[in-house]
């Protein structure tokens, strides 16, 4: 790997990887670390917490690779002191906290870990179905309170109960499939086509699937279309006595309707993992309108956080930010070009990242087709103001060197790599 601010010397040929300064803060799994030196890549520095402000910058310089989970703030300021950053990866979800729009005019890609925590979330939804349905959360207060309710009334089996997934993709599905091996009928709703896994079917609508399910258990993302999604109106015409599951976003539910319909037993008891307001750090205090209420089960948003997820997100972005660094492939990367690259194994392969602007890709073909080096293959795709050329070319490494400092000169140019 070389980049633009990091010129190769005379001789030497692609940045070796033994050089290449990774920097993985707030803890992230071991996997990550030993993904990347089973990988040939030995400079990698550990940090356990997060850094801020000018500790932040400092650590920063030299950096090719940075690593972070949620509470590292990689805005513009920060970003400018990583002169040699070739890319991040978000060791979670969200990336909310990285400036992405000018991580991406920097021509530096952001990887994250979507779907790592999806099993995690699906067994903690399953284990709380079957909670509520056998009134767990309130006979568990009750024995704290020194009482004795030893009765089956209200108290149900899972199976041949109905369950409803209100969102059927990563989670959701994986949800249906497990409920399936508990003798459940899954029905899901979802706003476009889905597949059905097992023997769940799509109900007719919303609307429909409330009025079916025993238990109703939310997967839909964070949009604008998903706030109070169930509202008065959704959550009045769920089944009496059904139970309610919402391990998605915190806006999706009106917590104040739900409360009156647990509060008069309309129904039986909820599961809520996710809040409109949780709190940022560890001592600060947890308020819902929920709180108190015995057939309530109240989580601190620990759906996905298991340790099997963190290890997986451990290997699932540092494979992507390898695939980045040794082939120049930017699938699923966030807000940048998505570029899928076969292996890299042919003499050299240039990458390019340059300002969305008329005429650029034909410069940069021009540049390559006056040289001798013969075009092997192409990929390019642009987002929004970026864009991203790879050229695969039979040239040796003093002629795509050449190549690459003459792209480098181009205008609108804003990285430059070359892979032998
Ligand atoms: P996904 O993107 O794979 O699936 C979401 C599905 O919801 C899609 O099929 C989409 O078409 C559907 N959808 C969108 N709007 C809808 C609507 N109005 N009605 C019905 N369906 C709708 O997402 P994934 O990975 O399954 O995650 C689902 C949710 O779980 C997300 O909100 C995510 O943030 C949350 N999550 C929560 C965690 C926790 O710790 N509690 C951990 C991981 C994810």
């Amino acid at each position: 790997m070389t980049d633009a601010s990091t010129p190769p010397s005379p001789g030497e040929t692609s940045f070796p990887r033994s050089e290449i300064r990774v920097l993985l803060l707030e803890g992230i799994s071991q996997t990550a670390a030993e993904a990347f030196r089973s990988a040939g890549y030995s400079r990698i520095e550990e940090v356990q917490g997060a850094l801020a402000g000018e500790e932040l910058r400092s650590a920063l310089e030299g950096v090719h690779v940075v690593g972070i989970r949620s509470r590292t703030q990689l805005d513009e300021s920060a970003l400018e002191s990583a002169r040699k950053l070739v890319a991040i990866g978000c060791y979670c979800i969200g990336t909310n906290q990285v400036d992405t729009a000018h991580a991406r005019r920097r021509g530096v890609p952001v990887f994250n870990a979507p779907y790592s925590n999806t099993r995690s979330v699906a067994e903690l939804v399953i284990a709380e179905a079957i909670m509520l349905l056998r009134g767990v959360p309130q006979k568990n207060m009750s024995c704290h309170r020194g009482e004795w309710l030893k009765s089956a009334a209200g108290s149900h089996e899972a199976r041949g109960k109905t369950l409803g997934v209100v969102g059927y993709g990563h989670i959701g599905s994986q949800v249906g499939v497990l409920a399936e091996m508990l003798g459940m009928r899954v029905i899901y709703h979802d706003v476009v086509s889905r597949l059905s896994l097992g023997n769940a079917e799509s109900a007719g609508s919303l609307e429909d699937l409330l009025r079916r399910s025993d238990v109703v258990t939310l997967h839909v993302p964070e949009l604008p279309s998903t706030r109070d999604l169930m509202g008065a109106r959704e959550l009045g015409s769920m089944k009496d006595g059904a139970v309610l599951i919402n391990a998605s976003r915190g806006q999706v539910v009106d917590l104040d309707v739900l409360r009156d319909e647990l509060e008069h037993g309309r129904l039986a008891g909820a599961a809520v993992d996710v809040f409109p307001k949780e709190p940022k750090a560890a001592g600060e205090r947890f308020e819902s309108p929920l709180a108190g209420l015995d057939n309530v089960l109240l989580t601190p948003h620990i759906g996905g956080s298991t340790e099997e997820a963190q290890a997986g997100i451990g290997r699932e972005v540092t494979e992507k930010l390898l695939r980045y660094s040794d082939d120049g492939s930017t699938l699923s990367a966030v807000d940048f070009p998505e570029v899928s690259l076969p292996p890299h194994t042919g003499d050299a392969r240039l990458l390019h990242v340059h300002e969305n602007r008329p005429g650029i890709m034909s410069a940069v073909t021009d540049v390559i087709g006056r040289s001798s080096a013969n075009i092997d293959a192409q990929y390019l795709q642009t987002l929004g103001d970026v864009g991203y050329v790879v050229t695969d070319v039979a040239a040796d490494r003093g002629a795509a060197r050449s190549l690459m400092a003459e792209l480098r000169q181009l205008e609108g140019t804003l990285r430059t790599r070359v892979l032998f």
